[in-house]
C-alpha cells in the first residue's frame, strides 16, 4: 500500500497518554500529537482545505500565486499543497517568529517576507497589511486568510472533530488546544458539542492577547495587548473563525510556564512537541481542581519541536529571557556529582563555561574498560 502524494498523509494523527507530567491530576490526560502531519502541524488540515475550496469557487486558477500572513505553520500546509498543485508561495511573517520556521518555508520554495512584531494590526508595516497588500496587488493571487476564511475551522469540523471523537470511544469530557486563529478549537468543538454537549472545551490564551477578557466580558481591551514570546496563540484581534459561543473557558498562560512545559515534554514523556504545546498542557495543570475520576482529557500538541530548537530548547536563549536559573552544567559539575561513578562522559569539556580549550574525555565509570 502506498500513498498518491504527500498530501494523502495528513490528519489521522495519533492520541498518546501523557503518563508523568499529569500524576497530579485525577483524570487520563491524551495529547493529539499533529506533528505527525507532514509539514509537522495542525496547520496541514487547513492549508489543502483552504486551497481546495478556493478551487472549487475559482478564487485560486492554476498557475496562480499564494500570498499568506504566516507564523509559519500555516505557511507550511499551503506550501506542500502548492507543490504538489503547482502554485507559488509567498508569505509575510513577522521578526519573533524562529528562524527554523522561515528555513523551513523556504526550504519547500517559498518566499518570505517578514515584518515587525511591535506595530499593530493598522499599521501598514504589520504583517496583516502587507499580506493584504501584497494579496490584491499581485495579480492572479490568492489570499488565503486564514484569520477570517471559515474554510479554516470547517477543516477541524471535518477531520480533527471527528478523529478525536472515533479515537476516545466518544468518551472525551475535555478538548483543551491553543487559540490562534481560533479555527482549531472552534471547529473541533462544533463537532464534539454536536456529538455530546457536555464535552467541555478550554482555550489556551496567552499573557498578552485579547481572547481571554473579550470572552468573559465582551470587551475588546486594548490595554490587554503587549508583546509576549510564545507563538502561534494569542491574538491582538478577533479573528473570524473564534466560535466564542463553543468555548467554555479560557486559561492565560505565561511564556515562562510554557517553555519550560515544553522542555518537559520532551525531558518527561519523550515527546518532542512545540511551544504551543507546552502553553496548552500548563493551562490544563492550571485547571486540575476543574478535573475528576472518570474524565478523559484531549489536549492538542499543534506543532513539531524542532520548530524551536533555537528557543524553548536552547539553554542560553532560555537563560537570557530569565526563564532558566540554573548555570550551564560542564564536565567537572558531573564529575564532582556523588554519584559520577555511574556516568560514562564522552567528548565533553571539563572545563568551566567561557573556557576556550576542550579535551575529548572518555570517563570510564570504575575503571572499567
Ligand atoms: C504552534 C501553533 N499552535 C497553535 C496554533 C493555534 O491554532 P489555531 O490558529 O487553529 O487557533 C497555531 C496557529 O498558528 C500555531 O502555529
Amino acid at each position: 500500500m502506498y500513498y498518491n502524494n504527500i498530501l494523502e498523509t495528513i490528519g489521522n494523527t495519533p492520541l498518546v497518554k501523557i503518563n508523568n507530567i499529569t500524576k497530579e491530576l485525577p483524570c487520563i490526560v491524551v495529547a493529539k500529537l499533529e506533528e505527525f502531519n507532514p509539514g509537522n502541524s495542525v496547520k496541514d488540515r487547513i492549508g489543502i482545505k483552504m486551497i481546495e475550496d478556493a478551487e472549487r469557487t475559482g478564487r485560486l486558477k492554476p498557475g496562480g500565486t499564494i500570498v499568506e500572513g504566516t507564523s509559519g505553520n500555516t505557511g507550511m500546509g499551503l506550501a506542500l499543497p502548492a507543490i504538489i498543485k503547482g502554485y507559488r508561495c509567498i508569505f509575510v511573517t513577522t521578526d519573533k517568529q524562529s528562524r527554523e520556521k522561515m528555513d523551513m518555508l523556504r526550504a519547500v520554495g517559498a518566499e518570505v517576507i517578514v515584518c515587525p512584531t511591535n506595530v499593530g494590526p493598522e499599521d501598514p508595516r504589520s504583517y496583516y497589511s502587507v499580506s493584504k497588500r501584497l494579496s490584491t496587488e499581485m495579480p492572479n493571487s490568492f489570499y488565503p486568510n486564514q484569520y477570517d476564511n471559515l474554510s479554516n475551522r470547517a477543516a477541524h469540523y471535518e477531520s480533527t472533530g471527528p478523529e478525536i471523537w472515533e479515537q476516545t470511544e466518544s468518551k472525551i469530557t475535555h478538548f483543551v488546544a491553543g487559540v490562534g486563529t481560533g479555527g482549531t478549537i472552534s471547529g473541533t468543538a462544533k463537532y464534539l458539542k454536536e456529538k455530546n454537549p457536555n464535552i467541555k472545551i478550554w482555550g489556551i490564551d496567552t499573557y498578552g492577547s485579547v481572547f481571554k477578557k473579550y470572552h468573559e466580558t465582551g470587551e475588546f481591551d486594548t490595554k490587554e495587548i503587549y508583546p509576549y514570546i510564545t507563538e502561534g496563540i494569542g491574538e491582538d484581534i478577533l479573528p473570524a473563525n473564534v466560535d466564542f459561543s463553543l468555548i467554555d473557558h479560557f486559561e492565560k498562560v505565561t511564556d515562562k510556564d510554557a517553555f519550560l512545559m515544553t522542555r518537559r515534554i520532551s525531558k518527561e514523556e519523550g515527546i518532542l512537541a512545540g511551544n504551543s504545546s507546552g502553553s496548552a498542557l500548563s493551562g490544563l495543570l492550571q485547571m486540575k481542581d476543574e478535573l475528576k475520576t472518570g474524565d478523559l482529557v484531549v489536549v492538542l500538541f499543534a506543532d513539531h519541536a524542532s520548530r524551536y530548537t533555537g528557543k524553548a530548547f536552547n539553554d542560553e536563549w532560555m537563560r537570557e529571557r530569565g526563564f532558566l536559573d540554573s548555570k550551564p552544567v560542564t564536565a567537572l559539575d558531573i564529575l564532582n556529582r556523588k554519584d559520577a561513578g555511574l556516568i560514562s562522559i564522552d567528548m565533553v569539556s571539563l572545563f568551566l563555561p567561557g573556557h576556550k580549550e576542550h579535551i575529548w574525555q572518555h570517563y570510564i565509570p570504575n575503571g572499567q574498560e
